[in-house]
Parts: structure tokens; sequence; C-alpha cells
């Protein structure tokens, strides 16, 4: 056995996915090894590159992407799916755990439905300049050529042709170009990224493969380069016109479970604060039964927001501009909710959480896509008065580390009335 190969026994998964072994050697992470197997690994500082598995887990199967353990877009393919959704559990109760936060955690809600709704293709040239059209390697910068995508929706099926179509007009592959593409329900939405400025040919090129290929709207870095119908996307009984690249849930499944636990908890709730509101995934919902003020760091989601607020029998929606990271809502200013969304990106929303922990807010809604900043969050919350209910875990990312998170964290009616004593 060369001096850089070992045999390892896998302890656990990890938060990346990767098969983590503890022996001599300290920790070894070894991406695609899993729990309980024995593996031989060409290893490097703190990482492993699987070479055998001597000894497979119960639990192993064939992953069915031929791209599977190259492209680096799935971590965690090749694991039944009864123990898949134990480690994405587990992830979520290991970080409430190391974050001192006694909480039940429940099974991993799947929430793939039909499949990622939005996706961002790499383009990069090959060897003879032409461009490629795909996902990037895992930990390398190296493209991997994707003709399909299991996990995609069916709607995205002709995407990746399409921005090849865009990719070659454009002479792309000198110039790194990534296209992000959303499935709406009026056709795909392409927003180029990286080639900067068009001339007037490119621009005609782009306008005539938007129109052969019946895209609902291109654009480039966010500027329209042609619409043939607004891209919609329905929220609860709205309508939203998304503006191009601002956040959206990875899945419809997903994004209808988050909303319908958001919405569940704060039934019978008159005044409502949605923190991270993006183009109002939640508000929106919300607004059927509550007043809602939303608020965002991205002014163009929130004026989408705005403007969807119209449909029938809509409570009054307000919108506010505004950095929480830098400025998050002061106590006095949170004391009129009778509840809060929290949804921030994956960094988390520590200040709000502090500011909420000295509110008399009676109830906050927790959303997160991360378990480490959400445990975080979640601790300064409890800290505050406030009691966590079932932490549901919901799975919009199959085969990624990624989890998404919802939990209710209520202040017990005793404590609300001692802080609001307090609060004079
Ligand atoms: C995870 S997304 C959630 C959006 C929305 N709740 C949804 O489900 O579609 C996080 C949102 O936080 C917003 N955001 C990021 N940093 C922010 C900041 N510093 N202040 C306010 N909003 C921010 C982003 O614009 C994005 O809309």
């Amino acid at each position: 056995m060369s001096e850089a190969l070992a045999r390892l026994t896998i302890e656990c998964l990890g938060r990346r996915g990767e098969g983590i072994s503890r022996g001599e050697r300290g920790l070894v992470f070894v991406p695609y090894a899993l729990a309980g197997e024995t593996v031989l690994a060409e290893i490097e500082g703190e990482r492993g590159r699987l070479v055998e598995i001597e000894s497979p887990s119960p639990d192993r199967i064939d992953p069915y992407c031929p791209h599977f353990s190259v492209c680096g877009g799935c971590a965690v393919q090749a694991l039944a799916p009864e123990a898949y959704a134990r480690w994405k559990q587990d992830l979520v109760s290991v970080a409430l755990r190391r974050a001192g936060i006694d909480a039940e955690v429940a099974p991993l809600v799947d929430a793939h439905g039909e499949g990622r709704r939005r996706a961002t293709f790499h383009i990069r040239a090959d060897a003879s300049g032409r461009p490629v059209v795909g996902f990037m390697q895992a930990r390398a910068h190296a493209i991997v050529a994707i003709a399909a995508c299991p996990l995609l929706a069916p709607a995205l099926a002709k995407a990746i042709a399409t921005v090849g179509a865009l990719a070659t007009a454009l002479g792309a592959g000198a110039k790194p170009l990534d296209a992000l593409v959303t499935a709406t329900e009026s056709g795909l939405d392409i927003d180029l990224r990286g080639h900067g400025p068009l001339d007037p040919r490119q621009r005609q090129s782009l306008v005539r493969i938007g129109r052969d290929r019946d895209l609902a709207r291109l654009s480039n870095h966010g500027e329209i380069v042609l619409v043939q119908r607004e891209p919609l996307l329905a929220m609860g009984r709205a309508s939203v016109v998304p503006p191009p690249g601002t956040f959206l849930q990875a899945t419809a499944a997903g994004e209808e479970r988050l909303a319908a636990e958001v919405c569940a908890a704060l039934s019978g709730a008159g005044r409502i604060a949605d923190l991270f509101a993006g183009i109002g995934t939640f508000a929106l919902r919300l607004a059927a039964e509550a007043r809602v003020h939303a608020v965002d760091c991205d002014a163009a989601a929130l004026a989408a927001l705005a403007k969807a607020t119209h449909f029938p029998e809509a409570k009054p929606v307000t919108v506010e501009t505004r950095d929480l990271f830098r400025r998050p809502l002061a106590r006095e200013e949170l004391d009129r909710f009778d509840g809060v969304v929290l949804d921030p990106p994956r960094a988390g929303a520590e200040l709000q959480a502090r500011a909420l922990a000295a509110s008399a807010v009676p109830l906050v809604v927790a959303v997160s896509c991360s378990a480490q900043s959400f445990a975080r969050d979640a601790a300064i919350l409890c800290a505050g008065g406030y009691e966590i209910g079932m932490v549901v875990p919901i799975d919009q990312f199959r085969h990624a580390p990624h989890v998404e998170i919802v939990a209710t964290l209520r202040r017990p009616a005793r404590k609300l009335r001692a802080t609001r004593k307090l609060l004079g």
C-alpha cells in the first residue's frame, strides 16, 4: 500500500455529505464513502479520495445519475432512502444539540415534488474553444458537460439545449458565462451573467433564439432582452412576476410545504411582519388573512411583491427595503406585530434574533436553509424566553447536503406578561 493510501473505517456522514473517519490519522473526510464502510482512500491532509470500498454499507445503493461523483451537484446519491432521510434529520438534531437546544426534530419531509424548477448552468470553453454547458465539478473549477439532470423538473428539460444555443450565439467560452434558468407558469425565464454588455448583433441573435425557443423572458445581467410573456409564479391567490435573478425556493413542493407550515403557525394572527420576505412567498399567502409588513434588502423583489398584492380580499400589505443585518427591526417596531416570519439567507439573522429576543412578539416562525445558523438564532430566541416547538426538516435539495428547516417559537403567556411589564 503506498504511503498516501490508507484503509479507513467510516464513522458517520458529515454535514457536507462526506464520510468521516476518525483514526490514527485524525479526522479524514472521504466524499462518497458511507457510514460503516471500510474503504481504501488516498489521503491528502484531511481529505481522502475514495479508491475502493472494501466492505460496503448495507445502505449502499447504485446511484442513478451517470455524472454522480464527478458533477458537484449531488453529494449523497448512493444511500438508501431511509438512511438518507435519517442523515438529513440528524444534521438538524446535531446542530440543535450543539447550540444547547432541546427540541424534537420531525422526520424529514420529502419536498422534491416534480424536481428543481430553477438551476444555474455554467458555460465554459472546451480545449477547442467551443462552449460546454454543465455544472461545476465538486471541489474543482472544471466543468462537467451535462446533457440532462434527473433532479430537474420536466419543465427544465429543454433548458440545457437552449442555454447552449444562447452561449454559441454569444461566442461564449472565452469568459465564464452562467445562465440562471427558472421554470415559471408561463415558460422559461433565463438570466445570463458574466458576458457583460451586448452589442446590437448579439442582442438580435438572443432575441431570435428566445423567440424560436418560446422563452417567456430573457435577460442579461438583469437587463431585459426579450419578454414574450410575463414570467408568472403563483403564490397562494396572488401571481408574482419575479425580477430576473431574484431568490426563489428550489422546488414548487418545497415552497408549498414551507408556506403551509408558516400559514398554519400564524393562523389567527392579525398583524404579521415577514422579515427577509423576498418576492412574497409567505407574505402573499398570509395576506389572505392578515395585515402584513414585508421587509427585505432586495428592492426589486419587494416591488414585485407589492404589485402582486391586489388579489380579491387581500388584506393590506406594506413593504420596506431595509438591510436587516445592519438595521434589524428594533424592539419598539416589533411589538406591534402578533407574529413574525424570519427567513434569512444562510448566514442567519443574529442581530434580528437578538432584537426579537428582547421584544414582546408572541410568535416567531423561523425558516432557514442552514442548520447551524438556525440553531444559533433559535438559541438566542430561547434565551430570550421563547419556547421552541417541533422542528421540521424539509428536503427540497435531494442528494445535496442542504436542508430547509421550519419551526415555531412561542412566548408562553406567563413570560409574555412579564416581558410586557418589563417593557412598560
Ligand atoms: C432565503 S431567502 C427568503 C425569501 C422569501 N422568504 C422566500 O421564501 O422566497 C432570503 C432573503 O433574504 C434577503 N436578504 C439577504 N440579505 C439581507 C439583508 N442583509 N437584509 C434584508 N434582506 C436580506 C434576500 O434578498 C432574500 O430575499
